[in-house]
C-alpha cells in the first residue's frame, strides 16, 4: 500500500511564545499535518505541553492535529486529548501493559489511533494490533528531545512493518532526525508520514516563514524521488 507522502512538522522546534502563529505559518508553507509532542517527564526525560495547550492551538490548525503522547500512564488522559481536538492520538507500546485496551479506548473516542515504537522495540509486538491502528510511528531517535541524530537501524524495521501491513491503508510515520538526507531512506522502505522538527524550523520564524516552506518542499521532494 503506497500512501501519498505527508510532512508533519513538530512544533517542539517552534517558538514556544508563539504557537498559534507558528501553526498558521507552517500550514501556509505546505505542512500536511501538525505534530504535537506531549512529554511527561516520566516516560521521557522532558516536559512539554498538555491538553489545555492542544485546545488552545486547535483553532489555529486547519489540517490535522497529530498528537504524540510520550506519557505513562496514557489511558487517564485519552478523553482530555480527544476533547482538546486531536485528530490522531498516538500512544507508545512501551507506556503500559495494556496497549490493546489503550488503542480501543482511543478508537472509542472517534479519533484515529496511532501506535509508537521506540528504537529498541521489535515489530513482533504489533502483529496482533495491526487491525486496531490507523498509524504506526517508528521512532528513529529515542524520544524526549528534538535535534537528535537519525538511528539508521530503524530503516529495516520500516521495511518489515510495511510488508507486515500488506494491503492495510495504515500510515507509517517516522519521527526523529528526519532531514533531506534521511527522508529518502525511510520513504524507500515504505514510510509515508515524515515528522520533522529542527529540519523544518531551522532558519525561519513567524516573521520570515519562507525557510519553513523551502525545507518542507525539499524533504517532500527527496522522499517522493526515493519511492
Ligand atoms: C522526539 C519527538 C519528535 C521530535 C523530532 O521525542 O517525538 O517529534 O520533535 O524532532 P527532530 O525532527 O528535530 O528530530
Ligand atoms: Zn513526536
Amino acid at each position: 500500500m503506497q500512501l501519498p507522502i505527508k510532512i508533519a512538522p513538530s512544533i517542539l522546534s517552534a517558538d514556544f511564545a508563539n504557537f498559534g502563529a507558528e501553526c498558521r505559518a507552517i500550514e501556509a508553507e505546505g505542512a500536511d499535518w501538525v505534530h504535537v509532542d506531549v512529554m511527561d517527564g516520566h516516560f521521557v526525560p522532558n516536559l512539554t505541553f498538555g491538553p489545555a495547550m492542544c485546545a488552545a492551538i486547535r483553532p489555529h490548525i486547519k489540517t490535522v492535529m497529530d498528537v504524540h503522547l510520550m506519557i505513562a500512564p496514557v489511558d487517564p488522559y485519552i478523553a482530555a486529548f480527544a476533547n482538546a481536538g486531536a485528530d490522531i492520538i498516538t500512544a507508545h507500546i512501551e507506556a503500559g501493559p495494556h496497549i490493546h485496551r489503550t488503542l480501543q479506548a482511543i478508537r472509542d473516542t472517534g479519533k484515529k489511533a496511532g501506535l509508537a515504537l521506540n528504537p529498541g522495540t521489535g515489530i513482533e509486538a504489533v502483529e496482533h494490533l495491526l487491525d486496531m491502528v490507523d498509524l504506526i510511528c517508528v521512532m528513529t531517535v529515542n524520544p524526549g528531545f528534538g535535534g537528535q541524530s537519525f538511528i539508521a537501524s530503524q530503516v529495516d524495521k520500516v521495511r518489515r512493518l510495511r510488508a507486515m501491513l500488506g494491503a492495510r491503508p495504515v500510515h507509517i510515520e517516522i519521527d526523529g532526525g528526519v532531514t533531506v538526507e534521511t527522508a529518502p531512506l525511510v520513504a524507500a522502505a515504505g514510510a509515508d508520514v515524515l515528522v520533522a522538527g529542527s529540519a523544518v524550523f531551522k532558519g525561519g520564524s513567524v516573521a520570515n516563514p519562507a525557510p519553513y516552506g523551502a525545507h518542507i518542499a525539499a524533504i517532500r521532494a527527496a522522499a517522493e524521488a526515493a519511492r
